[in-house]
């Protein structure tokens, strides 16, 4: 329960590398445990989320050796798993509950799968669903939340129109696929992030992409397709980067280095953003790395327009919206998000987070149902309170940015839960900040 001071900086200079990507992270330790042989994954994210995954990994049967940020996964084949004698515990992140449901599904063993307190009122009905039309047998608390007690068996592939724009449940749905008998497909209502077809693609499953339509082929009941090692290099979190990008765009003569970014195009809509506000943003030396795009970002200070966030953009940009939220003060004209229920669903409530804490540092804010309308400078200059983050790692980073350019010293209370995706987060920024 640390507090964390962030006094008001002058500007923002020199170089930062953000930790490795999450979503990455957490899909090549999860392929990487049903693959053949040791895998090398090289800059895996440093996040509390993505510890927790390979703690089930290393539960369910793979080896586990990390050193420094270099993880490797020896894995047993497709059929290796084991079940786990004590409940896998995926702690804050939901990624690892929902990917990880989908692989215990087409498993020949029972696993219990829990979470935290924040995660255990996470909806879980949608992964659940589909699992059980392929043929898992799962108990869920109010058959919706954790804790899951999953009956793993033999699946059947299924043809899924996914009703809401998740990756997460894509995910869940292909990473059983794999396990189905016949070919399973997902198609999407709207584009979310492909990490997991890329990765699938790398480690060599058998995965088709046509339009909004993804198809795996499973190994059936006596397939003999297995999963290969594979030697792999993780770019840099965007959604963390977005937190120095958000900080350099308020200062005029902030001029900011922020290396080795994974820029899949899934990912990059929270750039469009902040170019179509006027940030000042260049991508450099963009090369490509195992299916995934890395480059580095140059960001200047700009004076930033704000405007409004809504209907397709929203899952493209989803972990990205407290950030832009938070810097609705700093713009010209405000930003106001719509269409995002969901952020209501996320490590907090994030739309009350949000307006909380805003008006904490007198904001002016309208909270709505689906998201939020920030005034821009008009409404005047915010000033330096005690932010309660409510457990969420984006909230804390996102106002730990806000309070930069404040009147007066802020306090984060809890501010380790920035841990959960970026424990150097409040160093890094203070190496960047000149105060
Ligand atoms: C993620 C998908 C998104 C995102 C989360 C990570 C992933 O969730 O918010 O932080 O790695 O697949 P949803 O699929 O629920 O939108």
């Amino acid at each position: 329960m640390k507090k964390r001071t962030i006094r008001p900086a002058k500007t923002l200079s020199g170089g930062v590398e953000p930790p490795g990507d999450k979503s990455i992270s957490h899909r090549y330790a999860m392929l990487a445990a049903l693959a053949e042989g040791t895998s090398e994954l090289r800059h895996f994210a440093a996040a509390a989320d993505c510890r927790n995954t390979l703690d089930c990994m290393k539960a369910l049967g793979a080896e586990v050796r990390l050193d420094k940020d270099t993880v490797r996964v020896t894995g047993h084949g497709l059929r290796g798993l084991k079940s786990s004698r004590r409940a896998l515990d995926a702690g804050n992140s939901g990624t690892t509950m929902r990917l990880l449901a989908g692989i215990l599904a087409g498993q020949a063993f029972t696993s219990q799968l829990t979470g935290d307190s924040s995660l255990q009122k996470r909806p879980m009905k949608r992964v659940v669903g589909p699992l059980r039309t392929m043929g898992a047998d799962i108990r869920a608390r109010e058959d919706n939340f954790a804790p899951l007690e999953i009956r793993g068996g033999r699946l059947h592939a299924i043809d899924f129109q996914m009703p809401m724009a998740s990756a997460q449940v894509k995910s869940a749905v292909l990473l059983a696929g794999l396990f189905a008998e016949g070919e399973t497909s997902v198609t999407e209502p709207a584009r979310t992030r492909d990490h997991t077809e890329i990765a699938l693609e790398e480690f060599g499953a058998a995965i088709e992409k046509h339009g909004k339509t993804i198809r795996v082929r499973g190994i059936g009941n006596n397939g003999t397709t297995n999963l290969q090692a594979r030697s792999l290099d993780i770019p840099g979190d965007l959604s963390s980067a977005v937190f120095f990008i958000a900080a350099a765009s308020m200062f005029s003569d902030a001029n900011l280095l922020i290396h080795n970014v994974g820029l899949n195009p899934t990912r990059t809509a929270i750039l469009d953003v902040f170019a179509s506000m006027g940030a000042s943003l260049q991508m450099l030396s963009v090369r490509s790395a195992h299916g995934e795009i890395v480059g580095d970002l140059a960001v200047k200070g700009a004076s930033l327009q704000g405007g409004v966030i809504e209907g397709q953009q929203i899952p493209l940009v989803i972990d990205e919206l407290p950030m832009l939220a938070a810097l609705g003060p700093y713009t010209e004209q405000g930003i106001e998000i719509r269409d995002a229920a969901e952020l209501r669903v996320k490590e907090s409530d994030r739309i009350a987070a949000l307006a909380e804490n805003l008006r904490r540092m007198g904001a002016s804010v309208e909270e709505r149902p689906d998201g939020l309308r920030v005034e821009g400078r008009k409404a005047g200059q915010l000033r330096g309170a005690e932010i309660e983050p409510h457990g969420d790692h984006r909230i804390a980073m996102a106002f730990a940015v806000a309070a930069l350019a404040a009147h007066g010293p802020t306090v984060i209370r809890d501010a380790d839960c920035a841990g959960v995706s970026y424990p150097t987060f409040f160093d890094d920024l203070e190496r960047v900040t000149e105060t």
